[in-house]
Order: structure tokens, then C-alpha cells, then sequence
């Protein structure tokens, strides 16, 4: 008989991950490597404008990170009274500052493409079948248990940087694709050490093999969900067998860049 310890799970928890990572990133290269005119790059460009500034609540979002922060202020700053609690909201302030880089990056991609500005009220307006889902699945995971789906939403934070891989490793001489290039370095760079900071806080806050498997179950509700957005985002249909080949792991790790 083999008996699955919890070092068993923290490790397949770690290969799932990187299973959708990979995925992302597949389905961003699949587009990013077609021909395109500049106009066609908007839509995936909007949405992850908008992504970026709701992703950690700079628009407003239920539960969010600003939010919390707020919450801290309001509350006459009870994490600044102990070491983890001055470490967790030097971080959240500083992941915070990235987010909005991460925004402005696109952003300033987005204004040279359309020449217009770029308007909240068109990002709000952008949304795709897939993020009210997400935004369903959310509600739903922390009303189930609101510990653990914070810490898959952590871990999952930014798919791993997946699209942004794709984006870095473009080997091209087109000025557009060069900017994208070059924009996507840097989320990635900064967002492969958000996902870390995620896996890390999920390896050392669980500890029994029933919380890692609730762990498991909402990684792989909200990564394939995950892989429906990204589909959406770039103007695909989602493809249901391919998602099912990544989540039981027929694609290929991501190499290091
Ligand atoms: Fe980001
Ligand atoms: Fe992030």
C-alpha cells in the first residue's frame, strides 16, 4: 500500500502548478507568435491593464489586498506590532507599487496603439464571460473556507507568470513585439517571486493532508478557470480537451529564461 504524506502533496502541488503555468504561457506564445497588426493586440492588452489594477484591488474588488491594507490603517496598524506582521505589510505595500507598474507598462503600449486614454470606465467595462466565473468561483471558495482560498489565490496569483514567459521569450524585430518583450520582462520578473511568496506561505500555513487536499481541489478549479480566461483574453475559444491534457500534466515545464 503507498500512503501519500504531506511532502508528497506539497511537491505535486508545486508540479500542478507549474503544469498551468505552462499552459498560460502556451496559450499566449500560440498568439503572440501569429501575424497581427497593432490593433489586434488590444483587446488582450486592455484586459490585462484591467487585471492588473483589480488583481490586488487599485479597482475595487471584495477581500482584496488594498483592501486589507485599509482595513490595517483603520484599525490603527495592528500588523506593524510584530515581525511577521511588518514583513507581510512591507510586502503587500511593495507588490503593490509592482502591480501598478505592471499596469502602467501596458498601459503606455495600449495609448501609442489606440492613441486615445486610457479609461477606467473602458477596463470596468471589459469583461469577459470567463471573469464573472472567476469572480463566482472566488466568492464561493472563501465563503467554503476563507484561509485556505486566500492561499490558493496567492499561489495562483498571475498564473505563474505564464504569459509573461511567453512574451519574454519572443524572439522578434517587430518595434511593437520588441515593447511587449521588454514589458513582459519585467512582470515576470516580478511576478515569479509574487507566485513564489504564494507556494511558500501554502507550504509553511499547511500542514495536514486534508487541508492540502483542499488546497489541490481549488488550484485545479481556479487554474483551469485560469486557462478559460487566457482563451478568452486573446480572442479564442477555450479548448476543453487541451485544458484537460494540461491539468493532468501532458505539457512540457517551462524552461528558466
Ligand atoms: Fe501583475
Ligand atoms: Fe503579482
Amino acid at each position: 500500500m503507498t500512503t501519500t504524506t504531506a511532502a508528497d502533496m506539497k511537491a505535486e502541488i508545486r508540479a500542478l502548478g507549474q503544469c498551468f503555468w505552462a499552459g498560460e504561457a502556451e496559450i499566449a506564445r500560440n498568439f503572440l507568435t501569429a501575424p497581427h497588426e497593432p490593433g489586434d493586440h488590444v483587446h488582450w492588452i486592455r484586459h490585462q491593464c484591467y487585471r492588473e489594477l483589480r488583481g490586488p484591488g487599485l479597482l475595487k474588488r471584495a477581500h482584496s489586498r488594498v483592501q486589507w491594507i485599509i482595513d490595517n490603517i483603520g484599525d490603527t496598524l495592528p500588523a506593524a506590532e510584530s515581525k511577521e506582521g511588518r514583513d507581510e505589510f512591507e510586502y503587500q505595500l511593495e507588490s503593490l507599487r509592482q502591480e501598478f507598474t505592471h499596469f502602467r507598462l501596458f498601459a503606455d503600449i495600449l495609448e501609442d496603439i489606440t492613441g486615445e486614454p486610457v479609461r477606467m470606465s473602458t477596463l470596468e467595462g471589459l469583461r469577459l464571460p470567463s471573469d464573472d466565473r472567476i469572480e463566482a468561483t472566488r466568492s464561493r471558495l472563501i465563503a467554503e473556507d476563507e484561509r485556505i482560498a486566500h492561499i490558493a489565490y496567492s499561489f495562483a496569483e498571475g498564473g505563474g507568470a505564464g504569459i509573461f514567459h511567453a512574451g519574454a521569450a519572443l524572439e522578434t524585430d517587430d518595434p511593437l513585439l520588441l515593447r511587449i518583450q521588454r514589458a513582459s520582462r519585467v512582470v515576470y520578473d516580478d511576478e515569479v517571486g509574487h507566485g513564489e511568496h504564494g507556494v511558500e506561505a501554502a507550504e509553511s500555513a499547511l500542514d495536514t493532508e486534508e487541508e492540502l487536499e483542499t488546497l489541490r481541489r481549488m488550484l485545479m478549479e481556479i487554474c483551469t478557470e485560469r486557462l478559460r480566461m487566457r482563451s478568452e483574453m486573446y480572442g479564442q475559444e477555450p479548448d476543453e480537451a487541451r485544458i484537460a491534457e494540461i491539468a493532468n500534466g501532458r505539457i512540457d515545464p517551462l524552461p528558466v529564461i
